[in-house]
């Protein structure tokens, strides 16, 4: 392993650029290739996005001898199949969440891994977060007693009618694509399984959720309420309510420097801190993957420990918002 990690990435997706790009750039690692399936779009993305070569396809990426790890930014529908073949490549692999938008392929995924020598992480970044870490850190201190009831929104608002999440067959809808956000968060902060669900959905006639609010239950009277959709500005938090306080999260996925973290303790003064770090959302996440690959450290959030949770909630949530409102009749 060299003191740099080589990654390569499979297509030319926009968080590719937007997001993990800058912060691999920022935690000092490089982008050796890119793959995608338009030779001519692959060697532009590459040149005007600091990736040293361009390949066609995406085998040609994972069975390079020349990279470490591969960032898997396609579909929800193709994660299942690059994940694994990347795997028994013999490859790292952090793959875009949603896992995948079908439980019985993310179980599939799962079980590559579990037999794989290497790891593969799914591209929840904010759990690697200075700000997540702190969050941990209040709720273990008790400054709000026992968690009891997570509210959390994320809402943005598509525009493009061509874009992949409003594909079906690519496993697109709001749930799987930020609906999944609330979900994971709660499952990490309640440190359980999920044992409910129910939802209600807005159906478009490509048959994606456009729109998505559901209240998944967990043991001992404790519940995640969210909220997701593509309609609206982007919008996102998080309220943390306790049995003696709440902490507020302006920006619980993605946070940035100005974004904030509002803890209020019974019979205390309010305390408002700063998330912490400005550094581009993915950048702890990118460094956490180069320390386990350097064997610094133990690998924190693999998909084998918290992904499956995620899909069986996530599956709960989409069986129910598909089940419909029973209506009380006259
Ligand atoms: N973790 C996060 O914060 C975050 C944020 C946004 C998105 N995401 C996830 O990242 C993934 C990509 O999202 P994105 O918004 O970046 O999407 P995108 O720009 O549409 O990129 C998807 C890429 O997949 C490739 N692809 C392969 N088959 C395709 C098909 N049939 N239709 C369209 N594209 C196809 C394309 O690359 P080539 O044509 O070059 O092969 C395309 O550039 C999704 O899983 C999404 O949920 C995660």
């Amino acid at each position: 392993m060299t003191e740099q990690l080589r990654w390569g990435l499979l297509g030319t997706a926009r968080i590719a650029q937007t997001a993990f790009l800058p912060a691999l750039r920022t935690a000092g690692h490089s982008a050796v290739v890119v793959g995608g399936r338009d030779i001519g779009r692959t060697q532009l993305f590459a040149s005007e996005n600091g990736v040293n070569r361009a390949v066609q396809g995406y085998e040609a990426v994972i069975s390079d001898s020349g990279i470490d790890a591969v960032y898997i930014p396609l579909p929800n529908s193709m994660h299942a199949e690059w994940s694994i073949k990347a795997l028994e490549a013999g490859k790292a692999v952090l793959c875009e969440k949603s896992l995948c938008a079908d439980v019985n392929q993310a179980r599939l995924v799962i079980e590559a891994a579990r037999s794989s020598s290497m790891p593969l992480w799914e591209a929840f970044a904010f759990p690697f977060h200075r700000q997540y870490e702190r969050i941990v850190e209040i709720l273990s201190n008790g400054a709000i007693g026992e968690l009891r009831e997570i509210q959390s929104h994320f809402h943005f608002q598509l525009t493009d009618p061509t874009n992949i999440r409003l594909e079906s067959a690519l496993g697109g809808g709001a749930l799987y694509d930020v609906g999944c956000y609330p979900i994971r968060l709660a499952q990490l902060l309640f440190g359980a399984n999920a044992t409910a669900a129910t939802a209600i959905a807005s159906w478009q006639s490509c048959g994606i959720d456009i729109e998505m609010q559901g209240v998944v239950e967990y043991s001992f009277e404790r519940r995640v309420l969210f909220s997701c959709g593509m309609l609206r500005d982007t919008g996102t938090y998080a309220r943390l309510v306790g049995e003696l306080g709440e902490v507020r999260i302006t920006n619980p996925f993605h946070a940035r420097g100005f974004d904030t973290l509002e803890i209020l303790s019974a019979g205390k003064e309010r305390v408002i801190e700063n998330a912490g770090t400005s550094e581009p959302s993915f950048t702890a996440l990118v460094r956490h993957i180069a320390a386990v690959l350097r064997d610094e450290t133990d690998p924190r959030h693999l998909a084998v420990e918290d992904s499956l949770s995620t899909e069986l909630a996530l599956d709960m949530v989409m069986r129910s918002a598909k089940t419909g409102v029973v209506s009380r009749t006259a």
